[in-house]
């Protein structure tokens, strides 16, 4: 079996700064035509400046390699429209973060409603810039996602202009928010579509399985599946790979991310093709977040097979997910 998709698109990815992006901006670069770059570096990308010196340092690192870096700003509640009309040439869309809610967001917003962040919001509205979310609560680590699913729908219905994306959605009770507003969408990660909490604590704690939101029950597993293999015209393909050093990972304190930049499409189409709906990989993974995002991507041919290959148990300090096994498939080219 085999399966072309043209210009796969990640839009939601962590590129890091320094060592780690020269590890891993290449491996992105490889297989997808375009990323949406996070901007949660430290310091966390408020400039627009910033966001230009930023990019270069991507272009440098991803070499030979034909991919377009979509970048973002962090959101802070005092831009203005002025700011955000000459932001918009450089940026396709910002990333709110609730305060102190993962990895380096302590720059994010306490306190997210219409009224609070009305100036940044207008703007975004008037000028078309998407909005995108990392929607947690500070509740119960497990209901955290569930309890801002309200927050969603405030901001969905005082802005219905806004395109907001509810970034790496992980419960059934978001993918059922989508369907009641219409400027709601979504980005499913991979491993969202394969693991549950079972996964990273069921048995021997899995490090390189924590990540923010925290993997849930099997019937939100279900209900992100559902929505991903019928490539429901909401959801796109996001995979929130955010690699962290080996020793951040398996130490007291583990950092949250999955690294899966480069196994994500073959194990997309492995799981697609297992359950029969491989016709519908390439709206997940690209023609729907075109359509979203009213963008055309470069050109990018990535063929994949179910020829087995095995993941790397490292790449250089970096362990991605199922290091050191089998998968069932390969990317075979790409031009
Ligand atoms: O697990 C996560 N890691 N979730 C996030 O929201 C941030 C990310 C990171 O930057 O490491
Ligand atoms: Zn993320």
């Amino acid at each position: 079996m085999q399966i072309t998709l043209n210009s796969p698109l990640d839009m939601h990815l962590h590129l890091r700064d320094e060592a780690m992006l020269q590890i891993v901006a290449p491996l992105s670069a490889h297989s997808f035509a375009a990323a949406i770059v996070m901007p949660n570096l430290v310091p966390p990308v408020t400039s627009i400046e910033a966001v230009k010196a930023y990019k270069e340092r991507i272009i440098t690192a991803i070499g030979e390699e034909h991919f377009t870096p979509l970048m973002t700003l962090f959101f802070q509640d005092n831009y203005d429209y002025d700011f955000l009309k000459e932001a918009k040439k450089q940026i396709t869309a910002i990333k709110l973060y609730p305060a102190g809610i993962t990895t380096n967001s302590e720059g994010g917003v306490s306190g997210i409603d219409s009224e609070s962040l009305k100036m940044t919001l207008d703007a975004m509205s008037r000028l078309d810039i998407p909005l995108l979310i990392h929607g947690e609560s500070n509740g119960f680590v497990m209901d955290r996602e569930k309890e801002f699913v309200p927050v969603y729908e405030e901001l969905a219905q005082n802005f219905p202009d806004l395109t907001i994306i509810m970034e790496h959605i992980t419960t059934k009770a978001s993918v059922e928010a989508l369907n009641r507003h219409k400027n709601l969408y979504a980005t499913i990660t991979l491993h969202h579509l394969l693991i549950t909490l079972d996964d990273v604590a069921g048995g021997m704690l899995e490090p390189h399985l924590f990540c923010k939101p925290i993997a849930k029950r099997p019937e939100d597993r279900e209900a992100l599946l559902d929505a991903a293999l019928q490539a429901h015209p909401k959801v796109m393909f996001g995979s929130d790979s955010a690699p962290h050093p080996q020793h951040a990972k398996e130490s007291c304190g583990c950092a949250a991310g999955v690294f899966t930049a480069p196994i994500a499409l073959p194990v997309l189409a492995e799981l697609f093709a297992s359950h029969n709906k491989l016709e519908n990989l390439q709206a997940f993974v690209s023609d729907n977040a075109q359509k979203i995002y009213n963008f055309t991507p470069e050109k990018k041919n990535v063929v994949l097979e179910d020829k087995p290959s095995l993941v790397p148990a490292i790449y250089d300090t970096v362990v991605p997910m199922y290091a050191g096994k089998e998968i069932g498939w390969s990317i075979t080219s790409v031009s």
